[in-house]
């Protein structure tokens, strides 16, 4: 049984399929601050990477901040909101306070995971591109959940300042961050919304 996996749970240990995993994942927006394991994260990438990929490319790349990584990471975060006028670029108390609670809430997140490709000059390649990297990340979210570990696929102004990418190291005109990945163990998730008959969304023609 193959596509079954086990992780322990408080009570014990859980069982779950992938069928149950694709409707039970939730986007998860409130994390414990226990650290996920190094070889759970890799485990759960390492899914990620079985992705549709065409020609083989396996365009996916991470950045993974976590621990004291997280500190500067979360400077370059602010200092782009700043940049492009999301938070004021002032000293005034209620700026100030903003920044702490911010930066705050994301020290509190245990790892983050910038995830971003080679952007191919053709347009088509690059829509290849980032639909399979997309896949890649469903994956890794889907495995994550598996494993007890929640996600939050986020995509931010941030992703989009040239700025941000040349101080994380990558070459903006050369590259995409596709997401930010927030990740580790839920503390609290959020109710099932639910979602439209599936007949709603498809016209069948014959
Ligand atoms: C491409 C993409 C970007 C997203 N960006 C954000 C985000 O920036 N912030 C956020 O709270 N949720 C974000 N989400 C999560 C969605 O809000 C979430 O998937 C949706 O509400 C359905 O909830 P579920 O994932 O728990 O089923 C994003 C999801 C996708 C696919």
């Amino acid at each position: 049984m193959e596509n079954f996996c086990f992780y322990v749970v408080e009570k014990g240990v859980k069982r779950i399929s992938i069928l149950n995993s694709i409707k039970e994942r939730r986007s998860i927006h409130t994390f414990k601050e226990r650290e996920v394991d190094w070889n759970i994260l890799k485990e759960i990438f390492t899914y990620g990477t079985y992705a549709p990929t065409h020609y083989m490319k396996e365009s996916w790349k991470i950045k993974l901040y976590q621990r004291n990584g997280k500190t500067d990471f979360i400077d370059k975060i602010i200092a782009s909101y700043q940049r492009i006028g999301m938070i004021k670029n002032d000293r005034t108390e209620k700026t100030l306070k903003m920044i702490e609670s911010m930066k705050r809430f994301l020290l509190s997140i245990p790892h983050h995971a910038v995830i971003y490709y080679e952007k191919p000059e053709d347009p088509i390649r690059n829509e290849e591109e980032y639909a399979s990297v997309c896949a890649f990340i469903q994956n890794a979210q889907l495995a994550a959940w598996e494993y007890g570990v929640g996600m939050l696929w986020t995509i931010t102004p941030y992703m989009h300042d040239p700025g941000f990418l040349n101080e994380l190291g990558l070459e903006h005109d050369k590259v995409k961050i596709a997401a930010v990945l927030q990740i580790g163990y839920p503390k609290k998730v959020p109710q099932d919304k639910g979602r439209t008959p599936i007949e709603e969304k498809m016209e069948v023609i014959e």
